[in-house]
């Protein structure tokens, strides 16, 4: 199974939760592509069987990141039937940014596979064991 792990992230955050992810997925013996949004290779989508996407909620309660939109525009159009999982960082919201996005995803036709992993701010401590355990999931499909 290939994983492509892929994120934008402003201040780190969500780069970090990105990077812990992708390295439990690769101890568990995955094969793992890393990437940003906006330097994904076009054929991304088609040559991963999973897609592991990463975004902080910037806006209000949305992703107003240009790269990461051009992205998930294009990506609506073929996720049909793709296994998906989410992640992301925020300040203090309730996870609006990310309940949306899933539901954005599913309409498109993708699979989210579990439950999206949403971590108030730098993910250390109980966070950074949450990262590793949502890949240990993830790494199961
Ligand atoms: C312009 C801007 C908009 C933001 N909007 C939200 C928001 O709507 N809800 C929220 O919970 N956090 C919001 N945040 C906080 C970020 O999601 C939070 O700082 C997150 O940890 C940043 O992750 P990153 O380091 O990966 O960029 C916003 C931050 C910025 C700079």
């Amino acid at each position: 199974m290939t994983y492509a792990v892929i994120h934008w992230s402003g201040t780190g955050n969500t780069e970090k939760m990105a990077e812990l992810i992708a390295q439990e997925l690769k101890s568990s013996g995955k094969e793992v592509s890393e990437h940003t949004f906006e330097n994904a290779p076009q054929d991304i989508i088609q040559k991963s069987e999973v897609l592991v996407l990463g975004a902080p909620a910037m806006g209000e309660e949305e992703i107003d990141v240009p790269e990461v939109l051009e992205f998930l525009n294009s990506a609506e159009k073929n996720v049909s039937g793709k296994k998906l999982a989410l992640f992301g960082s925020y300040g203090w919201g309730d996870g609006e940014w990310m309940r949306a996005w899933q539901e954005r995803m599913e309409k498109a036709g993708a699979k989210v596979i579990n439950e999206p992993l949403t971590v108030l701010g730098f993910p250390d401590g109980v966070e950074e064991t949450r990262c590793v355990d949502f890949a240990k999931e993830i790494a199961n499909y």
